[in-house]
């Protein structure tokens, strides 16, 4: 996603320097192109040379070093420069460039850039707590300069509080999020995720195999997209890069369809990735099952289907429901499309390799409602909740102008 980025990293002298080794590391492999800029205290933590090796680039330091030919390093890298970085921020930084002070490579440059600035403060708790910080923080994000962090956590310093420089998911994940065109804004997208368990007992419940990443995927993305996210997930080991993101947790398919429909009116776009399971227990006993000779017989009765009732009470919603299948994908896919009134399905043949539950990525065939098939590769599954996305929000501009159906699907 950061793909032909110019992205210059600002390292200030904090002691989570040797994390933004990491972050230079995530940004290059997204695709960005980095340069990094260090302060002389940033040196005294880690080597230039991990930037440079890492980068790929020079990394600057000194203020007259000349850079590209004849033009001055920080004219020119501000100039070619999409977004700079400053991680980790120390008070120190963020105090000299609210009050305008240029006196080393970085602080000039900053006052250069045309571009966003996003800072990564790190420091100790009551540094960061203290006016003169806070002071200066507000002044800098009302010149809309902009902050991710500092987090919770246990500080290097032997306190713990805020003051721990942002996890570098939730760094990458906000860069992402600069980049992106809003362009879902104003909807609000109810996604479900993971799989529902349903108990037997106190000790045994039947589920499946989902782990829920499709729809984490999808509500991040539409979250990036400016679209407010409530995200309703069965029992999964995933977190989410973002805070902004309404998570509700339920645990069997009853509950989530409670939640669901507890939200469903208030939302424009529904989207349900969970595995749902079609059964139950009939009885879910109180006290464990002890063992017995010969067979048990569990007998299940069935869940409500939360799409299907979606669909009967449709209105101006918008719906995409997904079909997980191991033979006759477009058959089965087509004939849920219709029985549960959706406007996409997203169709996966789970028994292919790399598709379906508990991959990173998937391959899908996106079928709408008039019978139109998106075929697409194996990609990522941020990859795929994009491309989801996209239809979505052309059907969006659709109902908003009142448009016939979009041609280029
Ligand atoms: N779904 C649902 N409630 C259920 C079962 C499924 O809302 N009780 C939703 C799923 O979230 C998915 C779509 O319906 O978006 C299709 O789910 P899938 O499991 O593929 O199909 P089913 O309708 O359950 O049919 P079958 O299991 O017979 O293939």
């Amino acid at each position: 996603m950061l793909r032909n980025k110019e992205i210059i990293l600002g390292v200030t002298g904090g002691i989570a320097a040797y994390k933004a080794v990491e972050l230079l590391r995530e940004m290059v492999k997204r695709g960005a192109n980095v340069h990094v800029v260090m302060t002389k205290n940033a040196q005294q933590f880690v080597s230039p040379l991990t930037f440079e090796t890492l980068s790929g680039n020079p990394v600057l330091c000194e203020m007259f070093r000349l850079f590209r030919g004849s033009k001055i390093g920080h004219v020119t890298l501000a100039d070619i420069a999409d977004l700079m970085v400053i991680a980790p921020a120390t008070a120190n930084i963020l105090g000299k460039i609210a009050n305008g002070i240029a006196d080393d490579l970085l602080t000039t440059m900053v006052m250069a850039m045309k571009v966003p600035v996003l800072f990564a403060p790190s420091m100790n708790v009551n540094m960061w707590q203290s006016s003169f910080v806070q002071n200066n923080v507000e002044r800098l994000k009302a010149h809309g300069y902009q902050f991710i962090g500092p987090a919770e956590g246990d500080l290097a310093c032997g306190g713990a509080g805020r003051g721990r420089l942002a996890d570098i998911a939730e760094i990458i994940e906000k860069i992402e999020d600069i980049f992106t065109k809003k362009d879902l804004q104003g909807q609000r997208i109810l996604v479900t995720a993971g799989p529902t368990l349903e108990a037997i007992d106190p000790i045994r419940y039947i589920t499946n195999r989902s782990t829920g990443k499709m729809g984490f995927a999808l509500a991040k993305m539409a979250r990036r997209r400016g679209a407010e996210v409530t995200l309703i997930t069965g029992p999964n080991y995933l977190s989410l890069p973002r805070r902004d993101i309404q998570q509700i947790s339920v645990h069997s398919a009853q509950q989530m369809r409670d939640v669901v429909m507890e939200y469903y009116e208030d939302c424009h776009i529904v989207i349900m990735a969970a595995a749902v399971a079609d059964f139950r227990p009939q009885n879910t006993l109180q006290e464990k099952i002890k063992k017995t000779n010969g067979t048990y017989i569990l007998k299940l009765e069935k869940n409500p289907d939360i799409l299907k009732e979606l669909g009967e009470k449709k209105g101006e919603h918008i719906l995409v429901g997904f079909a997980a299948e191991t033979s006759e994908l477009m058959e089965n896919a087509g004939q849920k499309l219709k029985e549960k009134n959706l406007d996409i399905i997203v169709a996966n043949d789970v028994t292919q390799p790399g598709a379906g539950f508990g991959t990173d990525t998937n391959i899908v065939k996106i079928l709408d409602v008039r019978g139109r098939v998106r075929k697409l590769p194996l990609l990522s599954k941020d990859e795929v909740a994009n491309i989801i996305l996209d239809q979505v929000v052309k059907l969006v501009r659709k109902k908003q102008r009142n448009l016939p159906w979009p041609r280029n699907w």
